[in-house]
């Protein structure tokens, strides 16, 4: 018998003997997830422009692991049909992927249309439509036009006005097929990792500044996109628009140490916070204002390193989330390290938290630096979104587990067992909603700064083969069988 016959043994014998499964609702969705960048390639093919992206991997080669690039990636431009054939096999009710800015519009504005590009994302529309798939799409999945970039990208407030005209432009365009749309991912991981740090496009390490402007320009791009499509498109689409926003749970690494959940509760609102307070209960939260405000004056600024909203701002950014789409990956524990009065001649949003992050070293890790298998972490994340911003409803878009490209993903199937479980405890004992759940990924493809080092694929992909060969995984054949079930075993998760 192979390791593959003998699992499935055990776990049908788990099944059988003690039969104890749970099951998700009927109307709950499952899906997977994918971005343009990291899976499209084709990166000059068809009138499509340069990206941030681009331009940075084809700069700076040694910021990314392999000093690799996504220009071919996955080939999914070409190669689509046979990707949306999985989706069909694997039978998920949603596909989440992301629109191409720089692919529909070549220097980032409207005056020139790329209309091969437009018709690239109707042929994907409808093979979806055909086999009754949704999308769920992103409108921008961190590959800005670099033309944009180059005017100061996500610290320039003029950006909303483009994005404006680009969403606007894809509202008409592909609104007729989409019911979820997401304005932005992840704004968090690029403020923090390419405005504060060399790590990810754009590279722009403005220590103490960068993270809050772009999350400023992020929260007005956001607003001004979900009031087009309520104002100009909901009456005839009738779709729903929200913004992805991704969160590790913080966990105060005393817990009977006041200090030290006062830090975690701290940093929540300084990451989730940043983006969840001026969507729910308008600007930015109280603790952020308080700290920058006075390590700004401390310091001697002139004027506070936070940007401040005006009243218009304030209301045009509240309520303009119709789901909350939540990523969780990962958690941290979290110790406070000096008051913010201190250590004034650093400039970070580390240093205006005042606190520092560590993990469990129970917690079981993956073979990417970051990501420790913490489950009840999702379930933790649930109930204090759920708890801060009056019980929106809850759509998880991303979680996912990376490897060194097994085939037999033993580990992966593990984690992804138990975030489940932890949903599911969410939803039936914690009395949340949420409504779906997107698997990261379908594929494995360019992850970032991992170049292709890093696998979060339940297909593989073969980069060397001359056709990309996929190859589906062991977690993809669980997956397909969850979906078709609709049942977990939840037993070794408490
Ligand atoms: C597209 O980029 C590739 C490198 O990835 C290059 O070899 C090719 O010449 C480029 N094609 C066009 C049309 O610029
Ligand atoms: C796919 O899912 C739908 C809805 O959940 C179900 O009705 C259908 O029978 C499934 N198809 C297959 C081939 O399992
Ligand atoms: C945790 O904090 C409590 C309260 O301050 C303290 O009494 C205890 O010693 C701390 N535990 C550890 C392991 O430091
Ligand atoms: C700030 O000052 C402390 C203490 O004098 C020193 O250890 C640290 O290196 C300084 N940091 C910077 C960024 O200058
Ligand atoms: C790649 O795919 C093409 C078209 O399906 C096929 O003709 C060719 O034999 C494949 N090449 C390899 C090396 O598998």
């Amino acid at each position: 018998m192979s390791i593959k016959q003998i699992l499935f043994l055990i776990v049908f014998i788990n099944f059988v003997s003690f039969g104890r499964t749970d099951k998700f609702p009927d109307n709950f969705l499952f899906g997977v997830a994918t971005s343009a960048y990291q899976i499209e390639g084709a990166w000059n093919q068809s009138g499509k422009g340069e990206s941030m992206w681009d331009w940075f991997t084809h700069n700076f080669p040694e910021r990314i692991q392999d000093t690799s690039n996504a220009d071919i990636a996955c080939d999914s431009y070409n190669r689509y049909e046979e990707d949306v054939s999985f989706l069909k096999d694997l039978n998920v009710s949603f596909y989440r992927f992301s629109i191409s800015w720089p692919r529909i519009f070549p220097n980032g504005q409207n005056n020139r249309v790329n209309w091969e590009g437009v018709n690239y994302y109707i042929a994907v529309f409808k093979l979806l439509k055909e086999f009754n798939i949704e999308p769920v799409v992103t409108l921008y999945h961190w590959d800005l036009p670099q033309p944009l970039n180059n005017l100061g990208g996500w610290t320039n407030p003029l950006l909303v006005d483009y994005f404006a005209n680009y969403v606007r432009f894809c509202y008409e365009q592909f609104g007729q097929y989409v019911k979820y749309w997401i304005t932005l991912n992840e704004p968090q991981t690029t403020c923090i990792n390419g405005y504060s740090s060399t790590e990810f496009a754009p590279g722009y390490n403005i220590k103490g500044l960068g993270f809050y402007y772009c999350a400023y320009v992020h929260l007005l791009a956001h607003a001004r996109a979900y009031h087009i499509y309520k104002d100009e498109f909901y009456e005839t689409q009738q779709g729903k628009v929200s913004i992805d926003l991704t969160m590790r749970w913080m966990e105060p690494l005393n817990k009977s140490d006041e200090s030290h959940v006062l830090a975690a509760e701290r940093t929540l609102q300084f990451t989730m916070g940043l983006y969840g307070h001026p969507l729910y209960l308008g600007d930015w939260p109280q603790i952020v204002k308080d700290n920058v405000d006075k390590r700004s004056e401390l310091q001697g600024y002139a004027r506070s390193r936070l940007p401040k909203f005006t009243s218009e701002q304030i209301d045009f950014i509240k309520g303009t989330n119709d789901y909350f789409a939540l990523n969780y990956y990962t958690s941290n524990l979290v110790y406070p390290t000096h008051d913010i009065t201190e250590d004034l001649n650093e400039t970070s949003y580390g240093k205006d938290m005042g606190v520092s992050l560590s993990i469990d070293s129970s917690w079981p890790s993956s073979t990417s630096s970051w990501l420790y298998n913490v489950p009840y972490g999702l379930r933790s994340m649930i109930n204090w979104v759920a708890e801060q911003y009056d019980n929106p409803e809850i759509f998880i878009l991303e979680n996912g587990f990376a490897d060194l490209h097994t085939l037999d993903d033993y580990d992966r199937i593990n984690y992804l067992n138990g975030h489940l479980c932890h949903t599911l405890r969410a939803i039936n004992e914690d009395k949340r909603t949420v409504i779906g759940y997107a698997l990261w990924s379908l594929m494995d493809n360019f992850e970032w700064s991992d170049g292709y080092e890093q696998s979060f694929g339940i297909i593989a992909v073969d980069f060397s083969s001359v056709n990309l060969t996929r190859t589906v995984r062991a977690s993809y054949e669980w997956y397909k069988n969850l979906i078709e079930s609709r049942t977990i075993d939840c037993e070794d998760f408490e």
